[in-house]
């Protein structure tokens, strides 16, 4: 009997970091029925992410409703996946992150004693309000979790520090490394022609930083292209109202700063490759640049990714507008630092090496009681950044218990 497996995505960076391991338990359609269930909390960016993969969901409880708010998206994504979770009775449900979608999943996964995995557990600012509200969401996540798939020892320690048993927890590696690895092959031309041969990548969204914060940024970005004339600006803006509204309002119609719709997943990665330096406040492209070798000056007061610091090419700056305007002025004369470093057969990336889904597959069959095929070539059973640390956590003997489980149904309301 073939068991049943959910990966639910609501957003963007959710459809990018559990594409590849969707692919990957697709793979094992003899044993598992893997199914794909979207929120919608996400639209046009969703969608977009998912077809990057040649993905489609399977369903879509179309969450997105204009002015909603938090508790709208978590209210309706809690009903309407209890809903379907009563339908279908996956053996396990599987999310990523700290979106409103992913909570609203573990916490409808609890109800129906449905057995819930989390991908990139034990992520930490430490700050319940940075970033918001995703450092609580991912926080409550993980109480309500069966299986924590931690991407780095940091993680891991986060999750022990919690008092989360130790046998539940497997250091994977996060799955955006594979996810940017998979784009290797494609074309790295970019979608537009950037104003000046060498430019600036900016992304910004998160919510704690509309008003005065993007304020700020707008107003380092303007600054930094008035010095300096073969500096140019690209911002793929968010759809997000409240977002768009302030960038535009604010850099429309500035010289040398060209603001675009979101692109796809490849033009996206081919602006990253391009560019001589990225301005984000963005999770995935934290993790993405330091995979390909860039550096990015992180617009954010605190940061849950924090490994990327010791490669050299991560930088911490807040969101005051001198402060940028610096970073960004003292990094610029130094492109010779853009790109090398770090990637496939070099050095190693801090936040993966591109097996983060093959072993989030062999464990999710693990727990499932199916016994994983022989592994891959090239394939190590423990990802570990500290390289050589006999303290790193191990994935084999990986065992869980888990007393209500998947016999659950029958009691839950
Ligand atoms: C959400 C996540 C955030 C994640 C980000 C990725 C929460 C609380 N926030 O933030 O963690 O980093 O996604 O991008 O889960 N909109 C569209 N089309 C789209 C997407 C959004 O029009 O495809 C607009 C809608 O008006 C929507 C608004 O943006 O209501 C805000 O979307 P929402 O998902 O609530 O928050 P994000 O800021 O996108
Ligand atoms: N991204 C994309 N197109 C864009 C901007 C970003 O495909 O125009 C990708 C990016 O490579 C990363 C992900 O979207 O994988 C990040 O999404 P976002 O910044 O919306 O969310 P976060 O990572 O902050 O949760």
């Amino acid at each position: 009997m073939r068991r049943i497996v959910w990966c639910v995505v609501g957003t963007r960076p959710e459809a990018i970091k559990l594409a590849p391991l969707v692919s990957r338990l697709r793979r094992e359609r003899d044993r598992l029925e893997t199914r794909l269930i979207a929120t919608g909390q996400h639209r046009e960016l969703l969608d977009r992410a998912l077809a990057d993969f040649d993905l489609r969901a399977d369903y879509d409880l179309e969450l997105m409703k204009p002015g909603q708010t938090l508790a709208d998206v978590l209210a309706a994504g809690v009903a309407g996946l209890d809903r379907l979770i009563a339908e279908d009775r996956p053996d396990l449900i599987i999310g990523q992150g700290d979106t409103t979608s992913v909570l609203a999943a573990a916490t409808a996964a609890f109800y129906r004693r449905a057995p819930f995995a989390h991908v990139e557990a034990g992520l930490r600012t430490g700050d319940r309000y940075a970033p918001f509200p995703e450092e609580m969401n991912r926080v409550l996540i993980g109480r309500l979790a069966t299986l924590h798939f931690a991407p780095t020892h940091q993680a891991v320690d986060n999750l022990l520090l919690e008092g989360i048993a130790r046998s539940s927890i497997v250091l994977t590696g996060n799955t955006v490394v594979d996810a940017i690895w998979s784009l290797d092959s494609r074309s790295n031309r970019l979608p537009i022609k950037p104003p000046t041969a060498a430019y600036v990548l900016v992304t910004a969204h998160r919510r704690e930083h509309q008003g005065e914060h993007l304020d700020q940024i707008c107003s380092a970005l303007v600054e930094l292209t008035r010095r300096r004339v073969d500096l140019s600006v690209i911002l793929p803006v968010h759809p997000n109202p409240a977002v768009r509204g302030a960038l535009i309002d604010r850099l429309r119609d500035r010289e040398r700063i060209l603001l675009i719709d979101p692109v796809g997943y490849a033009d996206f990665a081919a602006l990253m490759r391009g560019s001589r330096l990225i301005v984000t406040d963005s999770g995935g492209v934290q993790e993405e640049a330091p995979a390909i070798g860039k550096r990015v000056i992180v617009i954010r007061e605190r940061t849950e990714r924090r490994e990327g610091f010791e490669t050299g090419l991560v930088k911490l700056v807040g969101c005051d507008r001198d402060a940028l305007v610096d970073a960004v002025d003292e990094m610029w004369d130094r492109p010779e630092e853009t790109s090398g470093r770090i990637g496939p057969g070099r050095f190693a990336n801090p936040y993966g090496d591109g097996w983060a889904s093959e072993r989030i597959t062999r464990a999710v069959l693990n727990f499932l009681g199916i016994e994983p095929e022989p592994a891959p070539a090239g394939f190590h059973e423990t990802w570990d950044e500290r390289r050589g640390d006999p303290n790193g956590i191990s994935n084999i003997g990986f065992a869980y218990v888990d007393s209500g489980g998947m016999n659950g149904y029958e009691s839950a309301v």
